[in-house]
């Protein structure tokens, strides 16, 4: 019987090949129903880097597919999250110390977590987050020179110890992701407002973190055009997979 999954599993495989995204979903659906948590997966990148739009793409193949899914922003949310991130992105807020930045995104995390994101990873559903602590990481502590190391057992202290278990993140230069910056029509928020070296620090900071952590970030050139991004995206979430199957039929064999 075991057996006989894995060998449905292992053709799903080769028809990922030609990155057919519904057999992709319906692997991951039938792993998630042996898994007893639900795939939590991240995307990251700068501002600018095409990350959003990436996600819609996946959001219509997951609709397509008609699998249960969750797609959550940070920061934001929750009730509370969403008023923390008035408070955050405010153009007005510019006497706004860095300590107070932190402690609020992580503040708002907290809330999205306990309230959202484990529940229903508990309950077996994927959830796809547009950015999450590596962004604090990156730009709270990259970005504006400050000690990583604590940021990262904040990030741990604001989660409850969750860890994604994919990261997507999405590489662009500084002049591509400014040119795409400039060519948007809509008010910059407070952030956005920041000077180029910090955007560049906070870039050489993900790649930090996407070097400290192969397994878990994959690094998608975001130079590509729309197509070609998300098709990489696709490849990775192949390699996913795989592993899933590896770990499975060795945990079969103790
Ligand atoms: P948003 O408008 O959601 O931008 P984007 O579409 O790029 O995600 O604004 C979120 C801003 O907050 C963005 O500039 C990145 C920044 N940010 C941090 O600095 N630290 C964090 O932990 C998070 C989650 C976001």
């Amino acid at each position: 019987m075991i057996n006989d999954n894995k060998l449905t599993l292992s053709n799903n495989i080769a028809l990922f090949q030609e990155n057919n995204i519904r057999v992709i979903i319906i692997s991951i659906k039938s792993m998630g129903e042996k898994m007893e948590k639900g795939l939590f997966i991240t995307f990251e990148g700068i501002d600018g880097s095409g990350k959003s739009t990436q996600l819609e793409l996946l959001e219509e193949d997951l609709n397509k597919a008609k699998i249960d899914f969750l797609i959550i922003r940070e920061p934001g949310g929750t009730l509370i999250s969403e008023q923390i991130r008035q408070i955050l992105l405010d153009g007005k807020n510019q006497e706004m110390t860095p300590e107070t930045e932190l402690l609020l995104f992580e503040a708002a995390r907290a809330q999205l977590v306990n309230q959202v994101v484990l529940p229903a990873l508990n309950e077996g559903k994927m959830v796809i987050s547009d950015r999450f602590f590596d962004s604090t990481t990156a730009y709270q502590g990259f970005g504006r020179n400050k000690d990583v190391d604590f940021i990262q057992k904040l990030n741990t202290f604001a989660t409850k110890d969750l860890m994604p278990d994919l990261t997507f993140y999405f590489d662009i230069s500084l002049s591509t992701a400014l040119k795409r910056l400039n060519a948007r029509k809509h008010k910059s928020d407070r952030l956005d407002i920041e000077g180029e070296n910090f955007l560049e620090k906070t870039r050489q900071g993900y790649l930090k973190i996407a070097a400290s952590d192969r397994d878990r970030v994959k690094i998608i050139n975001a130079e590509l055009t729309v197509d070609e991004v998300y098709k990489e995206l696709k490849s990775y979430l192949v390699q996913v997979i795989e592993m899933g199957e590896t770990n499975e039929i060795n945990s079969s064999h103790c």
